[in-house]
């Protein structure tokens, strides 16, 4: 049985977002690409904080809102977090020269990718986090479409233990 795609999944709280995070880990290979859509505060560094923590990086995790670009260490990659945010274009991700960080041996997650639209390279999984209440609560909604079979077979991870597919 294959996964819906996208796939939507109701996140209670912020626990259920690192939950996700940490289902989505062990999936992450060399050349992956990732994008986090959603509202400020919608979740994504939360998001990505979990993933780092998972893949066993224990310091600290900050923002890349200010700096676009954070990155990682990891035993079996390197990781690339973005935020473009404050790009204006795509043009902006063409003159930042960031291209060589993304594909393999790295793995690249960016939040905002749509601030770079058209010149950013197509991701294996995109993940859409929105707010499905009150904006001061905790419950969001995330939507997970895959671009790629390697991000097909990651459906499959997020699905929650009761809803395999
Ligand atoms: N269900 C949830 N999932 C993720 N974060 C949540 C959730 N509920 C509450 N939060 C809180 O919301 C905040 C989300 O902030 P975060 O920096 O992750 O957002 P962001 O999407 O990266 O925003 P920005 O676009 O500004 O980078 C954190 O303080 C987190 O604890
Ligand atoms: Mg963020």
């Amino acid at each position: 049985m294959s996964c819906p795609d996208p796939l939507a999944l109701h996140l209670p709280d912020a626990r259920a977002t690192e939950a996700l995070a940490r289902r989505l880990a062990p999936r992450l290979a060399p050349g992956f690409v990732l994008y986090l859509s959603g509202d400020l505060g919608a979740g994504k560094t939360t998001f990505v904080r979990a993933l780092l923590r998972a893949l066993g990086f224990g310091g600290r995790v900050k923002s890349p809102s200010f700096s676009l670009l954070e990155s990682y260490d990891l035993s079996k990659f390197r990781l690339y977090h973005f935020d473009f945010y404050r790009f204006d274009s795509g043009q902006d991700w063409l003159d930042a020269g960031f291209e060589e960080f993304i594909g393999a041996p790295n793995v690249a997650i960016v939040e905002w990718p749509e601030r770079a639209a058209g010149t950013l390279p197509a991701p294996d999984l995109h993940l859409f986090l929105r707010f499905a209440g009150d904006t001061a609560g905790e419950e969001r909604i995330v939507e997970a479409v895959a671009g790629t079979e390697r991000g097909r077979a990651c459906l499959k991870a997020l699905a929650p233990t009761d809803e395999r597919c």
